[in-house]
């Protein structure tokens, strides 16, 4: 596919951009993001819902890539978010995102975070333990003050994903025990604050998940919780939150499941568990900007060893990409002046950071290098700039956004001067 992206002269084509007048332009590392596949993404979501004939709700999980442009753009799809911090809240309100299509995630929301929420009418707060139940009951003094709030459910079922990926099982710091009846007391104590509107129920099982099961089993599983909840409070949720977790493909052995097929198959259990379906709402986060994203970086140095693969080291790394180091996570890239040319080896990528683990990708094949070449590592839109770090105080790169060849400066590359603008002699 990649191939396809190439021009003429054999240079990386991004939404129509020369990837290598991108990196001259703003310099490298850079995060390029190609938006009209960001829409794409969101636009096959809500057509399988729409296919399937459920009432439904599309909120980007906006931990995956969390900047001013990117809420701009998800407000224009006119899809929710998710925030899981008072950062993202604020940043999405100066991004001028609408407060009642916000969702509030997260394990440990303090009380400020609450009241912000709160202050700002976000759309709904996601309950997940008793202190927060507690803490925002405190915060809504009167009457009038009213939230939307949902439930946020371990129903002990597992991903398999890696284990930092995983949500759903029993034993999981987020949400509420099904099992063990924390999830009948915390819907006891929502439903008797007439100050909170219990929206519904919410579970999220992993991330970088592929086949469609854990996905139904959820389904299923939300729809008997449901029934229960029924019997025991006579309350039928409003909506079913089924969280987010899709993968992609970041090299050939992924397989990932399509919008549809993961859709129309939970489209069908609903309907076989329950007559009055309630409305779906789902989290995806990495499906949306993950394979939108690029990162150009520079190649500097080399150091070749007797009989095993070359270092070829490029001027970013773990401190732009953490997923390989953290995560094991496999990329893929090309030479973005060389499309097109043979490979003639096989080199590690590495990184320039002080740490041996700092490997970008373990084996890539390439065309004949050198220095001052432009690598292009794909699909790094999820979880890159927004878990980037001034490790070795390398400045974070910028982020620039393609559309129709247009490129637009989002993020500006941080420098020297940022770095110890926070310090304070001694
Ligand atoms: N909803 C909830 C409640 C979540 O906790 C998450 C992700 C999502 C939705 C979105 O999941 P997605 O569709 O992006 O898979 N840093 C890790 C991923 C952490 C995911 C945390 N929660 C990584 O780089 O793989």
């Amino acid at each position: 596919i990649i191939d396809e992206l190439a021009s003429k002269n054999g240079h990386l084509m991004i939404g129509g951009v020369d990837s290598v007048d991108l990196a001259k332009k703003y310099g490298t590392p850079l995060y390029v993001f190609d938006v009209a596949s960001i829409r794409s993404q969101i636009r096959k979501f809500k057509l399988a819902f729409e296919q399937a004939g459920l009432k439904y709700q599309v909120s980007y999980a906006s931990k995956a890539f969390a900047v001013k442009a990117i809420y701009q753009v998800m407000k224009q799809e006119d899809v929710h978010i998710d925030v899981v911090s008072g950062g993202e809240l604020y940043t999405a309100l100066a991004a001028g995102f609408p407060s009642d299509k916000i969702s509030f995630h997260g394990n440990n929301k303090s009380f400020e975070e609450l009241e912000m929420a709160v202050k700002n009418h976000v759309g709904v707060i996601m309950l997940d333990n008793f202190h927060e139940i507690e803490l925002l009951a405190r915060i809504l003094k009167t009457d009038d003050e009213k939230i939307n709030v949902m439930l946020r459910l371990t129903p002990g079922i597992s991903a398999h994903t890696h284990k930092y990926d995983q949500t759903g099982q029993t034993d999981s710091k987020f949400g509420f025990d099904v099992e063990s009846g924390q999830a009948k007391k915390a819907m006891q104590l929502v439903l008797e604050n007439k100050r909170m509107n219990l929206l519904g129920i919410h579970a999220h099982i992993g991330s970088q998940i592929f086949g469609t099961q854990g996905f139904i089993m959820l389904a299923k599983k939300m729809i008997e919780i449901a029934k229960n909840l029924q019997k025991e409070f006579n309350y039928w949720p409003q909506v079913i939150n089924l969280g987010g977790g899709f993968g992609i493909s970041y090299n050939e052995a992924d397989d990932p499941i399509t919008a549809q097929e993961f859709i129309s198959q939970i489209a069908n259990e609903l309907k076989q568990s329950c007559d009055d379906v309630p409305e779906i709402w789902i989290e995806p986060g990495r499906s949306i900007v993950g394979p939108a994203g690029y990162t150009l970086y520079t190649i500097g140095s080399r150091k070749d060893i007797p009989n095993l693969p070359p270092y070829i080291s490029v001027d970013g790394g773990m401190g732009d990409n953490i997923r390989p180091a953290l995560y094991q996570a496999k990329y893929e890239a090309v030479v973005a002046n060389k499309m097109g040319q043979e490979n003639i080896e096989t080199a590690h990528i590495a990184g320039k950071y002080c740490e041996s683990g700092d490997i970008l990708i373990d084996k890539q094949e390439l065309p004949e290098t050198k220095v001052g070449d432009i690598l292009a590592i794909l699909d790094t839109g999820a979880y890159g700039y927004s878990m980037a770090m001034n490790y070795n105080r390398n400045p974070r790169p910028a982020v620039v956004f393609v559309e129709n060849g247009q490129d637009k400066l989002v993020v500006k590359r941080e420098n020297y001067q940022d770095l110890i603008s926070l310090d304070r002699d001694y």
